[in-house]
């Protein structure tokens, strides 16, 4: 059956005190909303209608998906007016469910099983208990236990005032209800607002069963409006990715001291220390040790790896036994063999480096090719722009490069070649010749150092 998901994303988000429309805010390194996408692509073929309106381009570009489209609510008057605006592109045969923008930790298995309760006499409904529900829409319900009503904060009775299990706003139905039922809700109430909530009633006096769901934890349904919320929400997320990767075989020096921004995948026995972030697609091996303050990009790191602390690496790919850091920047393009030793201070961009190779201290390897087991000593530089375009250094296996070397791309030096210390290398040197550009040195015997004027 067709199912066509609405998620009501026009709010202001006037609490966020931000010029970013709320559902942009970033949980996770992703906005609020597309958490909400991904969690309804989940659903197979189901379409994705977006409701915006506060900032509607820029939620647009600001959010991917396929089978994605926007409706546009000029004036917010209520969430039953929001879905109103999405009612007519619905497949009339078909199942609508409704989420909201900023309710980012939505689960597909909370959806799968809303959408299966839904029948031709039936609608689901997702509610929760909450110590204190101030705020929230009460369930109301009859001496059978049968869902009556959705009564709001505004509109209750002292007496439903009392009631703990309150709307989380999601729900599932025939399309074709939704569709007919929508123009009969009013806006007759405290707020002036048309209620979604309405349809429950009205289901109701057609005859149809509210069957009520509860989501797997409380923060599955919570919805972000202030910082603070937003922030609570990163936090929990984050424990339940440190409990996973435990759960995994991951040693976490603090389980509250790591965030992961994206998709980490992980084999075991891995230690990783404080304060380590991972971004995008980031893969680990087995037996990885990451040292504290590390940030890791959508790279591949293998078994046996050491990054030590400090170090940034950014799509990389990195071999068995590779050492890293402290203190090194490999960026994007960098692939290191089994072995490879990057130490401190040291930059790297768009370098393959050959088995056993070592780039221990202070040196900037960009736009290069290294063999197996080439030594590049402290304070190499490869000039790889001549200030208009990139080139290309090349260094053989086996070759030695001497401490304070300038090679001026694009040149080779072959293999088992060596560089004198403090070169600078414009022209090839080939395959075990040494080359070396240096001043002689000159040591002047009669010298004395100039002393203070009085
Ligand atoms: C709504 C429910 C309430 C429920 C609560 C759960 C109604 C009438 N009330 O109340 O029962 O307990 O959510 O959080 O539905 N939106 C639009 N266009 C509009 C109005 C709202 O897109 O015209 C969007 C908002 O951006 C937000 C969502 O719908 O994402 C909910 O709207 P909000 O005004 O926050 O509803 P509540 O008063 O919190
Ligand atoms: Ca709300």
């Amino acid at each position: 059956m067709a199912t066509d998901i609405v998620i009501l994303a026009a709010g202001k988000g006037t609490r966020m005190k931000s010029s970013l429309p709320k559902v942009l805010h970033r949980l996770a390194g992703r906005p609020l909303l597309q958490h909400v996408v991904d969690a309804a692509e989940t659903v197979n073929d189901a379409n994705i209608l977006v409701v915006t309106g506060h900032g509607a381009e820029e939620v647009k570009s600001g959010i991917c998906g396929d089978r994605l489209r926007y409706i546009e609510q000029m004036e917010q008057l209520g969430t039953a007016h929001a879905v109103s605006q999405a009612a007519p592109l619905l497949d009339s045969e078909g199942v609508a469910l409704i989420l909201y923008g900023d309710v980012p930790l939505i689960d597909s298995e909370t959806i799968a099983g809303m959408l299966h309760k839904v029948s031709d006499r039936s609608m689901s409904l997702l509610t929760v208990e909450l110590g204190d529900p101030t705020g929230y829409g009460r369930i109301v319900r009859d001496d059978n236990g049968q869902v009556m009503a959705i009564v709001e904060q505004k509109d209750a009775s002292r007496e439903q005032l009392q009631i703990s299990e309150v709307n989380t706003g999601v729900l599932a139905l025939p399309s074709h209800c939704l569709q007919e039922w929508l123009p009969q809700i009013g806006n007759e109430n405290a707020q002036g607002e048309y209620y979604l909530t309405d349809i429950i009633s009205i289901a109701r006096n057609a005859g149809f069963q509210i069957e009520t769901l509860q989501p797997q934890s409380i923060e599955e349904v919570e919805g972000v409006n202030n910082r603070l919320q937003l922030n609570n929400l990163e936090r929990y997320y984050q424990k339940q990715q440190a409990e996973r990767l435990m759960a995994e075989g991951v040693t976490l020096a603090d389980a509250t001291r790591i965030d992961i921004r994206g998709n980490l995948q992980t084999g075991t026995d891995n230690f990783i220390d404080i304060n380590a972030v991972f971004e995008g697609d980031v893969l680990l091996g087995s037996n990885i040790k990451i040292g504290p303050n590390c940030l890791i990009i959508n790279s591949t790191v293998a078994d046996g790896v050491e990054i030590k602390a400090n170090s940034v690496i950014e799509e990389c790919q990195i071999g068995n036994n590779a050492v890293i850091g402290p203190f090194a920047r490999l960026r994007p393009g960098t692939e290191l063999a089994e072995g490879v030793k990057v130490g401190n201070f040291v930059e790297t961009k768009k370098v393959r480096v050959g088995k056993g190779s070592k780039i221990s201290h202070l040196s900037y390897v960009g736009d290069a090719e290294l063999g197996d087991n080439v030594n590049v000593g402290a304070g190499t530089i490869t000039c790889n722009y001549d200030g208009v375009n990139k080139h290309q250094t090349t260094i053989g296996d086996n070759a030695f490069i001497g401490s304070n070397t300038s090679l001026v791309a694009p040149v080779v030096v072959g293999s088992n070649a060596t560089v004198g210390a403090g070169s600078t290398i414009n022209k090839d040197v080939p395959e075990n010749e040494l080359g070396l550009t240096r001043a002689k040195q000159r040591n002047i015997s009669d010298w004395t150092r100039p002393s203070k004027k009085n």
